[in-house]
């Protein structure tokens, strides 16, 4: 299983332009100073793609170990690290067997979906109990995960999307597929880079990411020894979870030590 592998990664910038990532960080940062019992300044990011979320936080006066086990994608955040100056520390990581050796962290971030790329229940625990091997006590994770009755009600089946490049045309055509018994997505992107000259190069990767519902979260996280503190509906500050409210923000806060077994 992988995920943004070559050029995949190296377009993903694109894709993504218009997503709000600073604004995002922004409002971590917002949720880690609310929540967080003490000063939280030691972060670890869980697939961090491109590193966009990481660098901002640093900005933010975080200091970051940001984690994804695509090392294309590792390599743009690492290239953007070097341009910008930053000292992010952009590692290789598969979030389900965490293992940073200098640990803990006061808190821990996994954004734009990513946890459900697990897929199956048992590496969601796999993630949820590396993260709290990985947190001081009371240290917060704050993650955002697709809901599934967003996806269940709205998805569309295809979709397709065009961005003007200077030497041509991106285009990138999405087929969703759901699998209700599993709850998740297959998603195949078709990807066309047209050029003005008439050649075209294309690639197609699908990727499979997993919804939940809320309150199944809740059962996730008490289950691994966390304490769920708020949802948020996407990155607002005080919208209602509704059936179009596609992404959640969780925030969390490891409670008591799991035992071994
Ligand atoms: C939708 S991208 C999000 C990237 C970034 N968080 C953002 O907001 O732009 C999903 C990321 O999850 C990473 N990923 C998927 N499964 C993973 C796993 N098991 N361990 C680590 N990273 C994983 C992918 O490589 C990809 O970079």
């Amino acid at each position: 299983m992988s995920s943004y592998i070559g050029r995949h990664a190296e377009l993903y910038d694109i894709f993504y332009a218009d997503k709000p990532y600073a604004e995002e960080a922004a409002f971590v940062h917002q949720c880690l100073q609310q929540y967080s019992v003490g000063t939280t300044h030691r972060l670890l990011e869980l697939a961090c793609g491109t590193g966009t979320h990481a660098l901002a936080l640093e900005k933010l006066g975080y200091e970051i170990v940001a984690t994804d086990y695509s090392e294309d994608m590792l390599a743009c955040a690492r290239r953007k690290a070097a341009e910008g100056g930053s000292s992010v520390d952009f590692r290789w990581q598969d979030m389900r067997a965490l293992d940073i050796a200098d640990r803990p962290f006061d808190a821990a971030i996994c954004l734009f979906d990513s946890i459900g790329y697990v897929e199956t229940n048992e590496a969601l625990r796999q993630v949820l109990q590396g993260v709290h091997r990985h947190l001081r006590p009371d240290g917060l994770f704050v993650f955002e995960f697709w809901h599934a009755v967003a996806m269940l009600r709205n998805h569309d089946p295809v979709r397709v999307r065009r961005w003007s490049m200077p030497k041509g045309e991106l285009v990138r055509i999405s087929e969703t597929k759901l699998d209700y018994a599993k709850q998740l997505a297959r998603v195949t992107y078709t990807i066309y880079e047209l050029r003005h000259d008439g050649t075209y190069a294309s690639l197609k990767e699908t990727q499979t990411n997993r919804y939940f519902l809320v309150q199944e979260m809740a059962g996730w996280l008490s289950s691994c020894g966390f304490m769920p503190l708020k949802w948020f509906a996407g990155f607002a500050p005080d919208g209602s979870i509704t059936e179009q409210t596609w992404h959640i923000v969780a925030v969390a806060r490891k409670c008591g030590e799991l035992s071994e077994a």
